[in-house]
């Protein structure tokens, strides 16, 4: 009775001119592997999840890339959603159509947009979290050894005198401001939530009661239609009413029955060039290429990429990322990343009004 839920409708502004709106960083090979980010997420999970046991969570506008990229799944595994209402909603809905199907399921819910090194002891974390989750009512989460005051995650504090290997949770914070993030780090006992959830659906399900009874009563109200005919109206007309708010601000911070097992394995969000730029093979002077035929010289730390394989001469270049996407070209500081995002809501709307 496993059960996966693969969210896979965010839009993953930071890699632009990349990830798009239109297709996103997890329906992309960032890594250069010939496989998407959410094809790899799939082939892992399918190793402890049944195939048909698969729920692909989307936006309706990714439907067809769904299709396309993991061909196996039935109309039925890919979930549509009419609207972008982050992660609880999508969590909730897909959990009550799981429920329907199988009360006592267990389910994974996992992002479709992160990187996993050593697949083995990935396996092997989830299938403890399982066993843990079909003990006891709780909410599981794995965690990462943080090794800087990122104010992009969550970070778990747990109870440092257990040494067992799933430890309680003290504390489950949010996207922290940095000053508390540096604390955080300092006192050691706290980890990054890689946003891989495990839990019963009897367990999730009364976490939404307790923290969300307005998003519980509205999924509630269209459990007789879901698995059925009836589902693709009801959603269409009220999934658009659901709070928008991710899974940890609604139930993971408000929790008291969540665990955390510290992770085995390698893990690294791809949250932008930077991160991607650690992950890729580099050449000696720490240039990382991927899909381009490059001639390098005077150069290092650079992030090169092209769409086409196109041939890229670069000299007396130093930290930056080059990218080249049909009629996009993108050369900029790798220590500004944080401003794509910006700079992106501008060129996209400039690109509006023309
Ligand atoms: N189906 C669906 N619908 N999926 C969504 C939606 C939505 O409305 N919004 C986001 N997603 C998907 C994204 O595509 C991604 O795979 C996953 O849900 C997580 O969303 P992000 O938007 O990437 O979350 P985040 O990175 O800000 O924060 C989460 O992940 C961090 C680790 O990378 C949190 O769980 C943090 O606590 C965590 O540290
Ligand atoms: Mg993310």
């Amino acid at each position: 009775n496993y059960y996966a839920v693969l969210m896979a409708g965010g839009v993953g502004s930071r890699f632009w001119p990349v990830s798009t709106t239109q297709f996103p960083k997890q329906f992309h090979d960032m890594l250069g592997t010939g496989e998407t980010l959410i094809q790899k997420t799939y082939s892992r999970l399918t190793k402890l999840i049944p195939q048909e046991n698969i729920l692909v969570l989307t936006n309706e506008i990714y439907n067809d890339i769904v299709l396309e990229q993991l061909p196996e799944l039935t109309p039925d595994q890919i979930v549509l959603e009419p609207a972008m209402r982050n992660t609880a909603p999508c969590i909730l809905y897909a959990t009550l159509k799981i429920k329907k199907l199988n009360p006592d399921a267990l389910m994974v819910v996992a992002p479709t947009d992160h990187w996993i090194e050593d697949e083995d002891a990935f396996l092997q974390n989830l299938q403890s979290a399982f066993d843990c989750a079909g003990k006891e009512e709780v909410l599981m989460t794995l965690g990462i050894k943080p090794t800087f005051p990122n104010t992009g995650y969550g970070y778990i504090e747990y109870d440092f005198k257990t040494d067992r290997q799933i430890k309680k949770v003290e504390q489950f914070r949010e996207k922290p401001d940095y000053a508390t993030a540096k604390s955080f780090l300092a006192q050691g006992n706290f980890l990054w939530n890689a946003g891989i959830f495990i839990w019963g659906v009897k367990a999730v399900t009364n976490a939404f009661l307790e923290f969300q009874p307005d998003m519980y009563e509205l999924f509630m109200a269209g459990y007789e239609s879901y698995n059925t005919s009836g589902e693709k109206e009801f959603i269409g007309a009220n999934y658009i009413k659901s709070n928008n708010i991710s899974i940890d601000y609604a139930v993971m911070e408000k929790a008291s029955n969540v665990y955390v097992l510290p992770a085995d394995f390698d893990w690294n969000d791809l949250g932008t060039w930077g991160s991607l730029h650690d992950k890729l093979d580099k050449d000696e002077n720490n240039n990382a290429v991927v899909n381009a035929r490059v001639f390098i010289e005077n150069a290092t730390n650079n992030i090169i990429r092209t769409d086409k394989g196109k041939t890229v001469i670069v000299d007396g270049l130093n930290n930056y990322i080059v990218v080249d996407k049909e009629d996009i070209l993108l050369i900029y500081p790798k220590e500004k990343e944080h401003e794509i995002k910006k700079i992106t809501e501008i060129v996209t709307s400039a690109a509006k009004k023309v």
